[in-house]
């Protein structure tokens, strides 16, 4: 059986797909005489492969149908499934819970963490939809969004990549004067995700959003084909994108390659080659006099960490053997995965029975325990350790839970997990049309001229945590956990403690499980006088129940509910604020069930986090109404001009096996294989 072609069309590039959503063989006869040229039979076939999942892919051309959403046909990020809340825990949650804070520090505080922490990882095939269409079109809400956490942290950090990058091949110009064009007639790649072509221009797009909302970037080196490394990235990166580009990946998920039917390395493939494989990198890096910069630049090894386990790959040496090329090691994870439903195969996962299992501090504690001592030896080898892919399940999240306000407490409560145990940053995926789980989705190309964007539970998790940490990169954690339905975390910067972040993972209308913190600051360990202050101030983030999939807001204000934003925080910022017992020492902050609470401890803590005018962006751009019509440059890269497309890769041979002339001859305006790199 093969895997259906793509459903939901995110660009005129993609919508041409839909028009050929015929599971085994795709006709394109019409699409050739739509586009004026000689008509030809084309049959396009998609591998059957079964797939090892680990990190996600690209979610763009996952089906949407699931076992819970079965009567829902449309794309996954709208889908309605709504699920149960999880009953209330029996005993309830202690109702009031003593949270004491220590003038001057306590043991167990995490580095310094800086605010950009929390970042996003968007899908390379998928970028120039949520970035914009060219370096002269950029989205509007994705700038909004983007500035929004840029006035809370400083800065944002957005990786581009994913599994699309791995043979992404950067071409001097593409048709139609698109910047970034994928390659769906050519997925030779057993995930079956297609290979991608762009232009520099997508790098001169994401420099210009660097302009406007202080973001950098983390991009990959493709690394499929060794023989070179195609290191146009980097050398474009480098010049374009100057300080904005903080690191290239070298190898995304690398465990994977030889995991079948996955070939894109030998059976067999193990950490120790994988040291190889850097090697030439670095060797060839080291001898290409077009990129400026050698040291610092990469991160390692990107695993899943299902086939083999960091200590593998740091046990090799490669990490002291390597050290001046590396920015930092990364680790991919997952906690869960939904292939089963979007695949077809074997047992779809049920959402409402692992729904209770996000709803715990117990989810990221033990999700953390498998990356503490890497955190460790990172620190050690003064590297940051980076978390560069996550979300709460692959294969695009589970409907109901992904979407859920109760996904944003979970991406919360594991960010934090996360800084507390000394990661530098952590970065939340965001797939296409068919995930559930992103922290923002444009509309529909289709319909972009009269809908907005939808944003999820995750980008909520996202800014929250800018507040968390806050601008001045001193905030230390600390989880204070005392009940696993109820997570804490203090924040210290520079020994005073600033913040108090509190969660009530339970929802409960009656108030039964609504809890108290009662908190003190001073004394005990210090022996400083009691510091508490006279009043404290609190931000909500807010939703009647945890499988809620809209009406979250954030100390009042909203992002809207589905196809609803611009980018903009909407409704007056309501900010409670709680004056203190001083005779008794005690802030009495209430954490109602459900909601995350965040607890200013100091005016300054509070200011600084607090925007008085936000930096907004106002939609001035538009969206082209006309359809239009793409063909993929890559058949021309494999076929000289002529292409014959068959069951099998890269066919190239005239009238080959396929039962019948399956040639087009192409116009000769590119022969991108010949000059895949462009080099100025
Ligand atoms: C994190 O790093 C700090 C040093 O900055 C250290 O004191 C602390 O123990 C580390 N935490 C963990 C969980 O390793
Ligand atoms: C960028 O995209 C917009 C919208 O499609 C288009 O109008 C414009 O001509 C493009 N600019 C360039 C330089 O290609
Ligand atoms: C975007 O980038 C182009 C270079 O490709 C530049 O000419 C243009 O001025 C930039 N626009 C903004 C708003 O920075
Ligand atoms: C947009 O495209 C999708 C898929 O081709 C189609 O189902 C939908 O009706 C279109 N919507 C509009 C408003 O044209
Ligand atoms: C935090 O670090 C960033 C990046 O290194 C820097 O630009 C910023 O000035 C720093 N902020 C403070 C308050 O030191």
């Amino acid at each position: 059986m093969t895997q259906k072609l793509h459903k939901h069309p995110l660009t005129p590039l993609l919508r041409f797909v839909s028009l050929h959503d015929t599971p085994k063989c795709v006709d394109l006869s019409l699409l050739s005489l739509a586009f004026g040229l000689a008509s030809a039979q084309y049959h396009v076939y998609r591998p059957n492969n079964q797939v090892v999942f680990g990190g996600d892919d690209d979610t763009t051309q996952t089906q949407s149908a699931s076992a819970a959403a079965a009567s829902y046909t449309g794309a996954a990020a709208y889908d309605p499934t709504v699920l149960q809340a999880p009953a209330p825990p029996n005993p309830p949650v202690p109702t009031n819970q003593i949270v004491q804070l220590f003038s001057g520090g306590m043991n167990g505080l995490s580095k310094q963490q800086h605010g950009a922490f929390f970042g996003f990882s968007v899908e390379m095939s998928v970028a120039t939809h949520i970035l914009g269409k060219n370096s002269s079109f950029v989205q509007v809400p994705f700038l909004n969004l983007m500035a929004n956490i840029k006035q809370r942290a400083g800065w944002v950090q957005v990786r581009i990549g994913g599994n699309t990058q791995e043979s992404a091949e950067l071409v001097q110009s593409l048709p139609n004067g698109t910047i970034l064009a994928k390659d769906l007639l050519n997925s030779f790649n057993p995930t079956g995700t297609p290979p991608l072509a762009y232009t520099a221009d997508l790098l001169y797009l994401m420099n210009n959003i660097s302009a406007l909302t202080n973001t950098h970037w983390y991009l990959g080196i493709p690394f499929f084909n060794t023989t070179p490394f195609a290191l146009g990235i980097l050398e474009q990166g480098q010049t374009i994108l100057g300080n904005n580009l903080i690191a290239l990946q070298a190898g995304n998920e690398p465990d994977l390659y030889a995991q079948p039917p996955r070939t894109h390395r030998p059976t067999g493939y193990g950490p120790v080659d994988y040291m190889g494989d850097i090697g030439t990198l670095v060797n060839q890096v080291a001898s290409d006099s077009l990129i400026s910069i050698k040291d610092n630049l990469f991160l390692i090894p990107s695993i899943t960490a299902t086939v083999w386990k960091p200590e593998d790959v740091w046990n090799t040496g490669i990490v002291q053997n390597y050290t001046n090329s590396l920015f930092g090691l990364a680790v991919e994870r997952y906690p869960k995965n939904n292939c089963a439903a979007v695949y077809k195969t074997g047992t779809p996962v049920n959402p409402q029975e692992v729904f209770p299992d996000y709803l715990t501090h117990d989810s990221s504690s033990s999700l953390i325990a498998g990356y503490v001592n890497s955190a460790q030896f990172a620190m050690a080898n003064n590297k940051p350790m980076i978390m560069f892919e996550t979300n709460t399940a692959s294969c695009s999240g589970f409907p109901g839970i992904s979407d859920s306000f109760g996904a944003a407490l979970w991406g919360l409560d594991w960010a934090l997990m996360m800084a507390f145990n000394n990661f530098s940053t952590a970065l939340f995926h965001v797939g296409g049309q068919n995930a559930y789980y992103n922290p923002f989705t444009p509309p529909p190309t289709n319909q972009s001229t009269f809908r907005q964007w939808t944003i999820g539970p995750i980008y909520y998790s996202a800014l929250v945590m800018s507040e968390v940490l806050g601008p001045s990169n001193a905030s230390q954690i600390i989880d204070i956990t005392q009940n696993p339905f109820t997570p804490m975390y203090a924040i210290y910067e520079n020994g005073t403690p600033t913040k108090l972040a509190l969660f009530n993972f339970v929802t409960d209308p009656s108030g039964a499980n609504d809890w108290t913190a009662t908190i003190s600051v001073g004394g005990g360990q210090t022996g400083q006088p009691g510091a508490t202050p006279s009043s404290v101030k609190v931000k909500y983030l807010s939703a009647q129940s945890v499988a809620s999939k809209g009406n979250f807001t954030w100390a009042n204000q909203t992002l809207g509910n589905q196809f609803q934003s611009d980018g903009r925080l909407q409704g007056n910022l309501d900010v409670q604020t709680v004056n203190c017992d001083t005779t008794a020492g005690t802030c009495q902050v209430k954490v109602p069930a459900p909601s995350f609470a965040l607890v200013f401890l100091t005016d300054s803590a509070f200011s600084a986090v607090t925007p008085d005018v936000p930096l907004t962006y106002s939609t001035s751009a538009v969206t082209r109404t006309a359809n239009t019509i793409f063909i993929d440059p890559s058949m021309l890269a494999t076929s000289n001009g002529h292409y014959g497309m068959e069951d099998k890769k890269g066919a190239t041979s005239f009238g080959s096996s396929s039962g019948g002339p399956a040639l087009w001859t192409f116009p000769v305006h590119a022969r991108l294989h010949e000059r895949p790199v462009l080099r100025i």
